[in-house]
């Protein structure tokens, strides 16, 4: 009997929120989303001139975490859920840390897209979700030696979900999702009318 063993494997991390830290109000969460996208009148302008579907504080605002309680919160619960999935990947720290860089809200409308992506400069990324309308995209994620896989056949239709060379992750509200930030991803198109709120992040070491 052969041993075939699974080397280098890619690690994604998904739990709820509230299963670290103070619970989130998502509701709370959703209306601070809305009502500051309302207000940024840089963002709007950014995304505008950006081509950007929807709204994005990235470019504009640095600080939620200190300006808004809940966003405070957030960030104490991220870090926590961030800790433990540092563990899980026998991440050696040394005497750093790993910390919040920047932490931003993204409303995805209908029709609205982000295509494939990494997050250079950091080591975890993630993303927590706040309003996942029935039929929006799930989060897709790449494998990432797709690029050297130069005469690799394709994968079964039901190959299992390791095998394959793309995965697609559908969460909850409530949930957070946390991967090495070299992994590329993206978000298919959002066939629901309604937006497709979440708040993304990312650590740095040290
Ligand atoms: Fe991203």
């Amino acid at each position: 009997m052969a041993n075939i063993s699974s080397l280098f494997v890619t690690r994604l991390y998904h739990a709820a929120l509230s299963s670290r830290g103070k619970p989130i109000d998502t509701a709370e969460l959703e209306a601070s989303c809305l009502s500051i996208a309302e207000d940024d009148e840089a963002g709007q302008n950014w995304c505008e001139e950006n081509q950007f579907p929807g709204y994005t504080s990235y470019a504009s605002l640095s600080d939620l975490p200190w300006r808004f309680s809940i966003f405070k919160d957030l960030q104490k619960a991220l870090d926590k859920h961030v800790a433990a999935f540092a563990e899980d990947l026998a991440f050696d720290l040394g005497d750093k840390k790993l910390q919040l860089e920047d932490l931003w809200i993204n409303i995805l409308p209908e029709g609205g897209i982000h295509t494939g992506h990494l997050h250079p400069h950091s080591v975890i990324s993630g993303t927590t979700y706040v309003a996942m309308p029935e039929g929006t995209s799930a989060i897709k994620f790449e494998d990432p030696r797709l690029a050297m896989m130069m005469a690799a056949p394709p994968r079964k239709a039901d190959a299992k979900a390791n095998r394959r060379t793309f995965a697609y992750v559908a969460p909850d509200v409530g949930d957070v999702l946390l991967w090495e930030s070299w992994l590329r991803h993206e978000v298919p198109m959002n066939m629901a009318p309604e937006d497709r709120i979440s708040v993304s992040f990312n650590y740095r070491w040290g």
